[in-house]
Parts: C-alpha cells; structure tokens; sequence
C-alpha cells in the first residue's frame, strides 16, 4: 500500500514541478513583470470597474507590478466642487494595489484638460487671480497627494505643460495665462511638501519629435535651475508604426538623462493609424507583423537604457477597449496594445518577452 501511494507521488512529482516551478513561481503563469524583473516595473492604466472584471483582473495580476489610475485622479474627476472631493474611484485602485501588493502611480495633479469648471472661477463667473489659483492647487496638491501618502510611489504632478506650436515653449493654457510658468514650479513644491519621499515626474507626448523635445528641455532645465523638487520625465509614448524613429527616442531618453532625471515610459500604445490617416483599417496580418517588430524594438531600446528607464506603462490593458478607438477618430477601432480582445497575448507580446 505504501509502496503504491509512493509510486503515485512520484507520478505526480513533475506535473507539480511544472506548475510551482524551480523558483517557487508558476512557471505556466509567467508574466510580463517576471521577464522584466532585473529592469524595470512593468505597468497598466485601470480603471476601478476593469479592476472588478476577474478575467481582467488575473490577466493584471500575471502580468503587471504597477498602477496608474487612467482618470480617477485626475483634477475634474477627484476634486469636483471647490470643497467636496470623490475618492471612491482613487481608493480602489490603491486599495487593490495594497492588497496585491502593486506599486502605484498617481496621474496627474496639473493638466490643462481634465479640470474643474470651479477652479479658474470666483463666485461671480469671472476669473480668479494668479494667488487665488496658485492657493487652489496648493490645497488639491496637498489633500489628494497626502491622502495618499506613503501608497503612491510616484506623481505625474504636471501634464502637458508645453505648446505644440515650434516658436514657443509653454502651452497657452488657463494656468498659464493666469500664473505666467510660475504654476510648474509651484506644483512641483506643493507636491514635494506633501510628501517628500514621492518620485516627482513631468509627463508630456511627443518627447521625442526634435523641436519638441528641445522645449520639453528647457521647461525642465528652467525647473531644475530654480530649485524644483522634479525628479524624473514621463515620456507618454503614444507612439505608431513608424513615428518616432529608434534614434529619436534614445537620443531623448539620453537628453532627459543629461538632466540627471530618471525616465519612464508612462502611457505606451503602438498605434496602428498614422498621425493623417482618417480610414478605418482592417488589422491585417501585415499590419500586425509591423506592429510586432516595432514593440520588440523598443522594448530593446528599453533594455538597453536600463540604467535611465524606471518603469514602463502600458495605456489600457488589451485591444478590447483603448482609449485609441475614441481618439482622434470617434469609433475608429485600434489595436494598439500586447493582448488581444480575447485577452490572449499577442505576437507582439512574444516580441517583447523573447531576449
Ligand atoms: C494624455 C493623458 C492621459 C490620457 C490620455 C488619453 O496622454 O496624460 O491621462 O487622458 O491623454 O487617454
């Protein structure tokens, strides 16, 4: 009898070997953040309802080590009313992160979109003075930032501050036509205040266009000459087949660097349309194939800038729903992510876990 219950174990022996695996991971479940573990974390921009989903919810866990809450914090949506914030939305997502032990990144605390109606208005309609502002996001910065003190690693604490247009360096935005660029400097102090073990990130598109990266360059320049408590550059790196090239993008990550600031890539999409096409496509197996190709070159060139590159995000978790199929085209379908619609990894996925 005891000689047969030991023959069964034995039996059982490598199957049980192939699901815990050498390293006590399961081996079958591999994800994402294993392959990337001697570079950097990986991560997903969720919402809290793609949290409740549960085949979304294993795939995130698989996969990803980091959080970045897609709207929850941002200004409109956290801080509606001048003296009623929502932090429902917010507290999912960290409280998710907590309990399977995920990093967070909190996005964003300034941006031009995104805002409050009340926070440019005084009680009559008109528009509020530079001090009167500067004192409104130092009292957002320090409530939604401290509340999280401690659960959040990392702040975007300023979005898209610089213009598109070539001949100028900041964006012609509410904030700046009421604070001048004080507004940059400032956020970055309130939010260094509010809690000064945070990793103090400005995050920007199109880091890696030339003329706009040299902009991009002298915003932060500016900000660290005078002192900003700034720590790092988020390159959102919404990206397509073919813009930016591999050479832009590692001259930029080696620019930023110059600096002394850490980089990540916060928002990565590999769009399948090109900045003029108006068309619906078909995702053809072409299509893919460049698209797979490209994700593995850049995750390369991720690798290679290891000693820059902090963390990768992905903006959205699969082809199912991206932001992509809104933008800039209403309903025009993307696929610009590693998992299909099925959730299943996709070619470009094994692109980018195969070195
Ligand atoms: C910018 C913002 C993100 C998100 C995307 C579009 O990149 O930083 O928060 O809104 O646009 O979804």
């Amino acid at each position: 009898m005891l000689k047969l219950i030991l023959n069964r174990a034995l039996l059982l022996l490598p199957g049980l070997f192939w699901v815990i695996g050498a390293n006590g991971q399961a081996a079958g479940n591999k994800g994402l953040k294993d392959y990337y573990a001697g570079y950097f974390p990986v991560g997903v921009a969720v919402t809290p309802a793609l949290l409740r989903d549960p085949a979304a919810q294993a795939l995130i866990l698989q996969h990803f080590n980091s959080l970045t809450p897609e709207n929850a914090m941002k200004m409109g949506p956290i801080h509606p009313e001048e003296n009623r914030y929502y932090w429902n939305d917010a507290d999912a997502i960290v409280d998710f992160a907590q309990q399977h032990g995920l990093k967070v990144r909190g996005h964003n605390l300034c941006w031009h979109q995104q805002t409050p109606a009340w926070m440019y208005r005084d009680k009559d309609g008109g528009l509020v003075t530079k001090e009167v502002l500067l004192e409104r996001l130092k009292q957002h910065i320090y409530a939604v930032v401290g509340r999280y003190k401690g659960k959040i690693y990392a702040w975007d604490v300023v979005n898209e501050a610089v213009a598109d247009e070539n001949d100028k360096v900041y964006r012609n935005s509410v904030w700046y036509q009421l604070c001048g660029d004080d507004y940059i400097l400032k956020a970055f102090q309130y939010a260094h205040e509010a809690d000064p073990d945070a990793i103090l990130f400005y995050n920007e598109y199109g880091t890696e266009n030339p003329q706009k990266r040299d902009r991009v360059y002298r915003l932060l320049k500016k900000l660290i000459d005078a002192g900003a408590p700034v720590n790092a550059i988020g390159l959102q790196a919404h990206w397509n087949l073919t813009d930016p090239t591999n050479a832009q993008i590692t001259d930029a990550i080696k620019l930023y660097a110059s600096l002394g600031l850490k980089v990540q890539i916060t928002e990565l999409d590999m769009n399948i349309y090109g900045h003029n096409d108006k068309e619906a496509m078909a995702y053809t197996p072409e299509i893919e194939q460049k698209q797979t190709e490209r994700y593995g070159q850049v995750f390369k060139l991720f690798r290679e800038n290891k000693q820059y590159i902090t963390g990768v995000t992905f903006w959205n978790l699969s082809d199912r729903s991206s932001w992509l199929d809104n933008f800039p085209v209403k309903g025009r379908k993307n696929y610009p992510l590693l998992f299909d619609q099925d959730l299943q990894p996709k070619k470009a996925y094994q692109s980018v876990v195969t070195f």
